[in-house]
């Protein structure tokens, strides 16, 4: 039946207590709950702690159906009550029109668009780089014999990556990191400041895309991504300013707190599993990089940072798992729920770096996969590679019980990862 709230304890339908969602229980290790959502309830309405109402579909087979499901629009003006999900700060900065919040056609053109710039090559030029802010990175706590990971490493990294290749100055990028700090910190809370620091952001990059557009003509030679996207085009269509800012902003958006959030939890997850991770430590002494990709991915099936992939939201009368959701219902597909899917992985609780067959959704599915994934691939092994290689003994600095975890409810990431080390 339609929605009996989340914090609720009242029978299930399937017999037993309803187990509380979004509680602080529940941030620490979700997963229970998720396992009895998929057996009792697989697409349930729910009230999440904004109090917006929407579906939770928690099983493998119904979430990669939905997330290719057209008739599931990514266009907030779809929800019965718009203005009340999305990217904290994007509306009141004008920045709605990008890739996670439209439908084709525009979002193939998009798309199209910016795959002519962001391309696997880019990337892959871009791994020296990702070294040298790993290393340095590593560099400025290695001595100590402690350190918070999530502060000193995992939260750094990404921000500092993707600035790098969008072609932001050095000296502009702490600005950018003081941004995401800020994002990650009341992501999921309080909108006015982040509103404000939304715009800040965004007349930033729209004057530094003037900038760079204004100087291509001189010389056509900078090869930053910004530089790219403004030079993209296909069939002699192009990006316009106002596009490309939106692009900028979600590929910032999209790809740091998801990044720190891999690589935060992947390492955590090792640090708990010593078999799992002496094998992927000799696997790397050995030269070998096999298990260390494979291993990246399975990270990510096993506790992936995007807990519920964005929002959705029925252009009309549908069903999923046999539930009917009304048009203008919000949809939540659970990808973390997902990739826990006993119908789907052979024992899905326990972490197997050399896991075949491992077909998760941390990515997303369909036309909105992950764009960026080559980038999160390329920056979660080399850091955890680098990690393990340069701190072979690396251990957690406190007992995982004192560990807390962010409560926003897209994401799924540790606020601080304090290790220690032989330094
Ligand atoms: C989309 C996950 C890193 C850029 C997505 C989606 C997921 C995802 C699940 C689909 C969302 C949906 O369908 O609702 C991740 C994970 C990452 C990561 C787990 C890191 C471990 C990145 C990075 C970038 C990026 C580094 C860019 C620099 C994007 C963009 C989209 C997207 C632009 C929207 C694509 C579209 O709508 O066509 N990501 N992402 N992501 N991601 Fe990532």
């Amino acid at each position: 039946g339609r929605g009996d709230g989340s914090g609720d304890r009242a029978d299930g339908p399937g017999g037993g207590l309803v187990p509380e969602l979004f509680s602080w229980e529940f941030a620490s290790d979700p997963y229970p709950a998720y396992a009895w959502l998929r057996e009792h309830a697989p697409v349930r309405r729910t009230t999440l702690p904004s109090g917006v109402e929407a579906w939770l579909v928690t099983r493998y087979a119904d979430a990669r159906q939905a997330l290719a499901d057209q008739r599931l629009s990514k266009n907030p003006a779809h929800h019965a009550e718009p203005g009340k999900t999305g990217i904290p700060g994007e509306r009141s900065a004008g920045l709605m029109t990008h890739l996670l919040n439209i439908d084709p056609p525009d979002h193939t053109r998009l798309r199209r668009l910016v795959s002519k710039a962001f391309t696997p090559r880019r990337v892959a030029a871009f791994a020296p780089r990702v070294q040298e802010l790993t290393d340095r990175l590593i560099d400025s706590f290695a001595e100590r014999g402690s350190a918070d990971l999530i502060h000193e490493f995992a939260f750094p990294l990404p921000i500092y990556a993707i600035c790098d290749m969008l072609g932001v100055p050095a000296e502009d990028q702490d600005d950018f990191r003081d941004w995401a700090g800020m994002m990650i910190r009341h992501g999921g809370g309080p909108r006015g400041g982040v509103a404000r620091s939304v715009k800040k952001i965004r007349g930033y990059l729209a004057e530094l895309i003037h900038r760079k557009r204004e100087s291509l003509g001189d010389d056509g030679t900078e090869d930053d991504l910004i530089s790219g996207l403004i030079r993209a085009s296909d069939h002699g269509d192009h990006l316009t300013e106002a596009e490309a800012v939106a692009m900028c902003f979600v590929l910032l958006f999209a790809g740091f707190e998801t990044t720190i959030n891999l690589i935060g939890n992947g390492t955590y997850a090792l640090l708990r599993d010593p078999e799992q991770r002496a094998l992927l430590q000799s696997s790397l002494a050995a030269g070998e990089t096999g298990l260390l990709e494979t291993g990246v991915e399975e990270l990510l099936r096993y506790d992936g940072p995007v807990e519920l992939a964005t929002w959705r939201y029925a252009t009309t009368g549908l069903t999923i798992g046999g539930q009917v959701i009304p048009a203008g219902d919000p949809v939540l597909v659970v990808l973390a729920a997902a990739d826990r899917d006993p119908d789907r992985f052979d024992a899905p609780d326990t972490l197997d770096l050399a896991r075949a067959d491992n077909q998760h959704l941390g990515y997303g599915h369909g036309i909105h996969y992950c764009l960026g994934a080559p980038l999160a691939r390329l920056e979660a092994q080399t850091a955890i590679a680098t990690l393990l290689t340069r701190l072979p003994d690396l251990r957690l600095g406190v007992d995982p019980g004192e560990l807390r975890w962010r409560g926003g409810l897209i994401m799924r990431g540790l606020r601080m990862l304090p290790v220690e080390f032989t330094p």
